[in-house]
């Protein structure tokens, strides 16, 4: 799609959630060189503020920081109200908190926020969002998921689960929506090179050569993808390592498989 039709197709304003670093100020990147108009939406006030001071510098577009925990509810209440007023043409929702370690190790607290920013957050957004690109009969929504969610993974259980949740709302949301003119797609990513990955990366060696993209790659295979299929996964390797998973494996071996990759690299 030339970015001419994709600014009038997704703009002229675009939501990002979870922008402040790693994969999705690559799509804040992306999308200002699109011509989109952006929100910015991240607890850190200080990486959105230097990001939307480059792309509008760069691009010439408007970009309007807004920090914000999405783990609490309110956060939602503000985002709606900024947003208000503005022609939301996209949302990419990219936040995500990522529990890793055995699963009784963790506070009940810790899995109960990670189901806010993974899951409710984003209900509550695409909820209200939705309904006013249906009614415009035009838009889009990206939701970030994980190889992880494509079956059971051990030491990341509840976040795995999450991201699960994640493709199969967006699948069927881009049959549902679709036929109102909405697009809407599930990026699964494989291992990214982001300061979310390399703070939680195994110690080189076990991680048996997984194949790393850089935050950029990711960002361009889902805008090619979106309102082409209802979700991709990104990179070639990741691609066949998830039909290998999916297709090729029994579930039970897939899932003892990823078991004993994820002991291998986290474990004890
Ligand atoms: N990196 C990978 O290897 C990988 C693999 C598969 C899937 N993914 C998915 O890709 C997405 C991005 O991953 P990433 O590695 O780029 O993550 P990251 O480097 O940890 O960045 C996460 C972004 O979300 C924001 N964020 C996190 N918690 C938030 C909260 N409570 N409220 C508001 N903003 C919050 C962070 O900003 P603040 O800290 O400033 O709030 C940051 O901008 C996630 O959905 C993840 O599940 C990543």
């Amino acid at each position: 799609m030339r970015i001419s039709q994709f600014a009038s197709r997704y703009g002229p304003w675009a939501i990002v959630a979870g922008a402040s670093e790693g994969i999705g100020a690559a799509f804040a990147r992306a999308l200002a060189a699109r011509g989109l108009n952006l929100v910015l939406v991240a607890r850190r006030a200080q990486p959105l503020v230097a990001l939307a001071g480059e792309l509008e510098a760069r691009h010439a577009v408007s970009v309007q920081p807004l920090s914000v925990d999405l783990g609490e509810p309110e956060s939602i209440t503000e985002l709606l109200r900024v947003t208000e007023d503005r022609e939301i043409g996209l949302l990419v929702w990219n936040a995500a908190l990522s529990v890793m370690g055995p699963f009784l190790d963790q506070a009940l607290d810790a899995h109960l926020t990670e189901l806010e920013v993974n899951i409710r957050s984003p209900l509550r957004t695409i909820h209200a969002l939705g309904g006013r690109m249906v009614a415009r009969r035009r838009g889009g929504i990206i939701l970030l998921s994980s190889l992880s969610g494509m079956q059971g993974t051990a030491l990341v259980a509840n976040y795995a689960a999450t991201k699960a949740w994640t493709r199969v709302l967006a699948e069927g949301l881009w049959w549902e929506l679709g036929k109102n003119g909405v697009d809407v797609l599930a990026c699964v990513a494989g291992a990214t090179d982001t300061p979310g990955y390399r703070g939680s990366a195994p110690a080189p060696g076990t991680d048996g050569n997984v194949p790393v993209q850089s935050p950029d790659a990711v960002a361009a295979e889902a805008l090619g993808a979106l309102g082409k299929r209802p979700s991709i996964v990104t990179g070639m390797k990741n691609r066949l390592a998830a039909a290998f998973l999916a297709r090729l494996l029994p579930r039970k071996a897939a899932v003892k498989l990823m078991g004993r990759t994820m002991d291998r690299m986290y474990g004890d």
